[in-house]
């Protein structure tokens, strides 16, 4: 039996480990962290993430081949293939700060790997990284005086949360980086025939360890990109009249563009996006390609723009004050089946309404507890509120944040009536039926359509 043993519990390392576990039952998986809370909550019917599906994997694997445990030490010693899927945030101090990557996390568990080591390993950068930063790992875990050999191979991931099983389960592509050494491809060789359990071999792509570095971040700037790109044109419908919606079938069909995240809205969360990007743009700096770094770094402000443009649509809707007034944001999460705040788009704009005095409820069906850890000390002038209807008694507007389908099946005939009048809604997510709400009453404002307003004047 081979041992695979993977170094960061979180939101990656979790669900990979226990879909891999669950196919390849000829390896004993052993995921580890340096968080013993969470690593108590793999252990434990409340698994520390939420995500369709993964309750099932992993009830089905673990004590089986697949082993949740705080000692690190023990199993990278005993593994034979390392996973290291630790967080790489964006550098807060220093050199770089607030673009370049924070691998301080990275190079702590390469230097543990090697401290420990007294076999020869392959280890895997799951954690999406700089490009060129195996050179660095190759360097630090080879420069040892054990006389141990240790193949760096690049297997970034692709899931996105809230799909991260099927994602897992049918990958549009696996991309497996490594040298082009007898040793290297016997690495990258692998950690294919992992993959091979239940991926077809013709979407396992193997690639130089740079190409598959860099792929992960660009794979990301060009998602983003595709947002950044509607959200612009969502401000140019608001002024035009032009519907948001109907342009972005209308650009999807040609089957050259297709029609895949053209979803105009608050702007992109999510803890990877804005990272990848900025990281991006600190490399193409670093490299001296100043006007590269510049195209990209606009997709970072394009989303900070639509979202200061949502608060001042909102703020000049309801009369140019909402001091005092009371406003719920439907949703907490950064996008709906998952309940990550991280970067989420409804705490950026929760700030904002804070600094407007407002106050400000927020209703989520999963993700209150981490929006509450996320605000930090501004959660104590946060309402937080699970039923969404006790949430907007009183209440002066309602904006979508996050684009749960319990939001649409409210009754907004009964919330019209609780709520005071004139009353709003702005859905930042454009998923509600809008010309129904604005039937029964409300003031409608959505993304990249011309508002539904009633006159109020007498
Ligand atoms: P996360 O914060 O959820 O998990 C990282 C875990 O690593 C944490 O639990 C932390 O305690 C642990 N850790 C940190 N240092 C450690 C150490 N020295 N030893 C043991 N454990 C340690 O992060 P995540 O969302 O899983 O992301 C991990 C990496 O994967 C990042 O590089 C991210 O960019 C990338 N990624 C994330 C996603 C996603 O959807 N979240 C998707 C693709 C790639
Ligand atoms: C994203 C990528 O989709 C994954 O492939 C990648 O592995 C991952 O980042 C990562 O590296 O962390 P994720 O952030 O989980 O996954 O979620 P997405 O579905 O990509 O959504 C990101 C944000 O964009 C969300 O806030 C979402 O609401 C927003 N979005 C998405 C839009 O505003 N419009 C769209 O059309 C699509």
């Amino acid at each position: 039996m081979k041992n695979i043993l993977c170094i960061g519990a979180g939101y990656v390392g979790g669900p990979t480990m226990a879909v891999i576990a669950s196919h390849c039952l000829e390896y004993r998986v052993v995921v580890v962290d340096i968080n013993p809370n969470k690593i108590a909550a793999w252990q434990s019917d409340q698994l520390p993430i939420y995500e369709p599906g993964l309750d099932e994997v992993v009830r089905r694997a673990r004590g089986r081949n697949l082993f949740f445990s705080t000692d690190l030490n023990q199993h990278i010693a005993e593994a034979d293939i390392i996973f290291v899927s630790v967080n790489t945030p964006t550098k807060s101090f220093g050199q770089g700060a607030g673009r370049a990557a924070d691998l301080q996390y990275w190079e702590k568990t390469a230097r543990q790997i090697l401290e420990i080591s007294t076999t020869p390993k392959i280890v895997v950068e799951k954690s999406t990284l700089p490009v060129r930063t195996a050179e660095a790992m190759e360097v630090i875990l080879n420069s040892n005086a054990k006389g141990l050999h240790f193949d760096i191979v690049s297997n970034p991931e692709f899931l996105a949360e809230g799909t991260a099983i099927r994602d897992m389960e049918e990958p549009d592509r696996v991309l497996i980086g490594g040298r082009n050494t007898p040793s290297g491809q016997k690495a990258i060789q692998s950690i294919v025939d992992i993959y091979a359990h239940w991926v077809p071999r013709e979407r396992i792509f193997t690639t130089n360890l740079w190409s598959s570095e860099l792929s992960k971040l660009v794979a990301n700037a060009f998602l983003a990109q595709r947002i950044s790109s509607i959200n612009a044109v969502s401000a140019l419908c608001e002024k035009t009249g032009a519907d948001v919606n109907e342009v972005s079938h209308a650009i999807g069909l040609d089957h050259r563009i297709g029609p895949k995240f053209l979803k105009a809205g608050i702007g992109f969360g999510g803890s990877c996006f804005r990272k990848d990007i900025l990281n991006l743009v600190y490399l193409c700096e670093y490299y001296g390609l100043s006007e590269v770094a510049a195209y990209w770094e606009q997709v970072v402000r394009m989303n900070e723009n639509q979202q200061q443009r949502f608060v001042s649509n909102m703020l000049s809707a309801m009369f140019n004050t909402i001091t005092g007034k009371r406003i719920v944001l439907f949703g907490a999460a950064f996008k709906a089946n998952t309940s990550d705040t991280r970067e989420s788009p409804s705490l950026a704009v929760c700030r904002s309404l804070l600094e407007e005095r407002a106050e400000v409820v927020i209703s989520d069906p999963h993700a209150l507890e981490n929006a509450r850890i996320d605000l930090g000390e501004l959660a104590q002038k946060v309402i937080f509120e699970p039923d969404p209807v006790t949430a907007v008694k009183g209440a002066h507007a309602i904006a979508i944040m996050t684009e749960w389908d319990d939001f649409t099946r409210l009754d907004y005939e009964a919330i019209y009536r609780s709520m005071v009048k004139p009353a709003f809604i702005f859905d930042g997510r454009n998923i509600l039926d809008h010309e129904k709400l604005y039937q029964i009453g409300f003031n409608m404002y959505m993304i990249g359509k011309p508002p539904l307003i009633h006159n109020t004047l007498p």
